[in-house]
């Protein structure tokens, strides 16, 4: 019997190494009520990362833990679960983290820790994917949200919408047309969640009516 992932209004950490736009989309759609989900702190791998202020201007609890203070990605690991516990997260969400998650956070949240991706999933995954594109001469990308496993862009796939690459793109502008879908793909696929309309089985997702 499959059952629904994440049921419920969606308690959400966000974890984010750079800019923190997929952030501020989320926390919009929350705002809107278009999404069920309150985001209850957002964690960055990097001091500087301009997500955590974005987060501070929005009163909402921002951490940076330093990967560099642990002896093993186990430990510093422990640590963020730790403080997903303490805020009583149910759903991490990867927006822009730029690390590989391990065994104790994929076990702490099996199945509920999802990733946004600038490409078509299995097409380009890890760094610079919109230039990846671009360099291989598709005619279309887009973005794929999926559900993390331990590998590098590997798990099954909720969604994925389409871009069309224009002639005359570079990595840049293909990435900026991305983003915007980016922008409105990730909060529609976290509502599935909320409503309880997301089950797995395999490395399949299905989507209920
Ligand atoms: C996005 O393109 C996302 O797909 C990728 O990293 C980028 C993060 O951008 N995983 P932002 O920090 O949300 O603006």
């Amino acid at each position: 019997m499959m059952q629904a992932i994440a049921p419920g209004r969606l308690q959400l950490a966000i974890l984010a190494s750079g800019r923190g736009s997929n952030f501020d989309a989320l926390c919009q759609a929350i705002e809107r009520g278009e999404l069920d989900a309150d985001v209850r702190v957002l964690i960055s791998d990097i001091e500087s990362a301009p997500a955590l202020g974005k987060a501070k201007s929005r009163k909402i609890d921002a951490v940076f833990i330093n990967p560099r203070d642990f002896g093993s990605r186990d430990e510093y690991e422990a640590e963020l679960v730790e403080v997903l516990k303490s805020h009583q997260v149910t759903v991490v969400v990867l927006a822009g983290y730029m690390r590989l998650v391990g065994r104790i956070l994929l076990d702490a949240y099996k199945h509920r820790i999802v990733n946004i991706h600038p490409a078509l999933l299995p097409s380009f995954p890890g760094l610079h994917a919109q230039q990846q594109a671009v360099d291989y001469g598709v005619k279309f990308s887009g973005c794929t949200v999926h559900i993390v496993d331990q590998g590098m862009d590997t798990g099954p796939i909720i969604m994925q919408e389409v871009v069309p690459v224009l002639p005359d793109d570079t990595g840049d502008t293909l990435a900026d047309r991305i983003l915007a879908k980016e922008h409105k793909t990730y909060w529609r696929s976290l509502q599935l969640l909320a409503q309880g309309r997301i089950y797995i089985e395999g490395r399949k997702v299905f989507i209920k009516d």
